[in-house]
């Protein structure tokens, strides 16, 4: 239910309506993309970014608040720890109960590897579970693995690394498979064939979805088959440090136990990182479409290690996040609701870009229109665009929302905005990392032997910019590989003894580089009750 303040707007948009369905507006040219870029996204403001101090990545601009994280203290100390008593031992471990470690630890498993999850909140606790618009696959006869990758390469500005690349795309047909034998219950066709649909930057319709809650359904499935083949899940228990062997290859993790904060160690012969995203970092004090506990931690852990990240500045802003009613302040309202027929406008019921651009190029034009341009609405919480869901009413006929974008539906009735019958509005929010740690393509880092990577904490397999569903696809691909890599590469390894040694090495680094710091890493959850010292 919107207040008077919205009427004469919601007026203009109303009346505007049919026109804009039938109005076409011209795609960008690069340049005019470019241009809009440079001025308007986040990744390009040059103050949020600061020189890193310290590590294989020295030297470069990474936005402040992860500079802070990969710069400060370990949260142990070496000598505390008692390396030669672990309390698990395992063949491979893997860091993250997300989409992409249940992945890898249902592929380990299946090549017979001792295999355990570690993971600081409960499995499933993660943005697989919040993606919602479906996972791409170029599995339809106008369609093929060459297409989908120009669409992702040019999508990532030409930045992506092609082998990583090219394996996500070859392996899409297989994974959505995969998921279909597991159980996932994919949108269909009465005769059974998938439901596709577009995304941003997707030249065909190769987007398969639940409805508009995919990753829910892929979640739901993963999980369910790592509790049914009995791979231990160790909850509520974070990894604070990776500990190597004495020849430098990962061997484990220091865990902690989020509640009691009892100290643990855990012997591997290899490590997997799946820990997700960062949304929770809130870079630029942009909200976020992520999970509680999206915090970066991964690229910490790898990073103090000797791992180098790729891309790490920059971040993907989804272009429509909830910007009204504050309750739902950045959740994702999925890129689907364009791809059904929804526009993007203004204030006065202008259609200002076309709906299915990138979403690099998305967000910064709806930040253009509620900046100088000022043809945004004001929320009271700062100005936003209308999303004009009606339109998809009118175009895929009475039903098509609860039939397709049924969370979306609920989502706003809760508040009492019918999206059927009103528009709502939209803003940017921090949704993925594009960049990461650095892996080659058989997901282990470039400069850490036996450490694994999979998932949102990998940098390099999108280039500059992700396009949508290429991010749930990416959790399965990357995570199945890394779990058959790592368990092949835990049956021809012997670890050597443990050694923490890396951390007073950072130190030293630290010191020489003149840092001072009191601050502690990984961060693990946000810290929101600070704003109200
Ligand atoms: O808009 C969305 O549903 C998000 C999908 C994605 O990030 O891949």
């Amino acid at each position: 239910m919107y207040g008077k303040e919205f009427e004469e707007s919601l007026k203009a948009v109303a009346a505007a309506r049919d026109a804009n369905i039938a109005y076409e507006p011209a795609r960008m040219t690069a340049k005019e993309k470019e241009d809009l870029l440079a001025a308007y996204h986040p990744d390009y403001k040059k103050s949020e970014f600061r020189e890193l101090r310290v590590g294989a990545n020295k030297g470069e601009a990474l936005p402040h608040e992860l500079c802070d994280m990969l710069e400060a203290k370990s949260r142990i100390k070496a000598e505390d720890i008692d390396l030669d008593h672990p309390t698990y031992d395992v063949d491979v471990l893997i860091i993250g109960g997300g989409g992409a470690g249940s992945s890898a630890a249902i592929e380990a498993d299946n090549a017979g590897a001792k295999v355990m999850i570690v993971t600081k909140l409960r499995i499933g606790d993660a943005n697989t579970m919040m993606a919602e618009g479906g996972i791409q696959a170029a599995d339809k006869p106008n369609d093929s693995p060459a297409i989908h990758f120009l669409d992702a390469y040019g999508g990532g500005h030409f930045a992506a690394k092609r082998d990583l690349l090219a394996k996500l795309v070859t392996s899409a047909p297989d994974a959505i498979l995969w998921l279909n034998k597991l159980g996932v219950e994919f949108d269909k066709a009465p005769d059974g064939t998938m439901i596709t649909t577009h995304g941003g930057g997707t030249s065909r319709k190769r987007m398969h979805a639940a409805k508009d809650y995919s990753g829910a359904e892929i979640m739901r499935t993963l999980r369910d088959e790592v509790l049914n083949r009995g791979i231990p899940v160790i909850e509520f228990t974070s990894a604070i440090e990776l500990i190597l062997d004495e020849n430098g290859k990962a061997a484990g993790a220091v865990l902690m136990n989020m509640e009691t904060k009892e100290i643990m160690v855990a012997r591997a012969k290899t490590v997997i990182i799946a820990t997700g995203g960062a949304g929770r970092m809130h870079y630029q004090g942009f909200p976020t479409s992520n999970h509680y506990g999206a915090t970066a931690d991964g690229l910490v852990l790898g990073y103090r290690v000797g791992a180098k990240l790729l891309y790490a500045d920059t971040l993907q802003y989804h272009p429509t996040g909830a910007a009204y009613p504050q309750q739902i302040f950045g959740a994702l309202v999925t890129e689907k609701v364009r791809s059904l027929g929804a526009k993007l406008v203004n204030r006065d019921g202008k259609v200002f870009m076309h709906p299915l651009e990138t979403r690099d190029v998305a967000a910064a034009s709806i930040i253009r229109e509620c900046s100088d341009h000022a043809e945004g609405v004001d929320t009271g919480d700062g100005l936003a665009v209308w999303l004009d869901t009606p339109m998809i009413e009118k175009i895929g006929g009475e039903g098509t929302i609860e039939k397709r974008i049924p969370a979306m539906m609920r989502m706003f009735a809760s508040f009492g905005i019918d999206i059927r019958k009103e528009p709502i509005l939209v803003y940017p929010t921090l949704h993925y990392q594009n960049g990461g740690l650095d892996i080659n393509v058989d997901g282990e880092t470039t400069n850490v032997k036996n450490l694994f990577v999979a998932g949102e904490a990998v940098g390099g397999i999108h280039g500059r910019n992700r396009l949508m569903g290429n991010s749930l696809l990416d959790i399965i691909v990357f995570g199945r590989s890394a779990g058959k890599n790592a368990a092949a590469k835990a049956k021809e390894t012997e670890v050597g003894k443990l050694t923490l040694s890396h951390i007073a090495k950072f130190d030293a680094e630290r010191d020489a580089a003149g840092i001072e710091t009191n601050l502690v890493s990984p961060k693990l959850l946000p810290d929101y009750a600070r704003k109200f010292n």
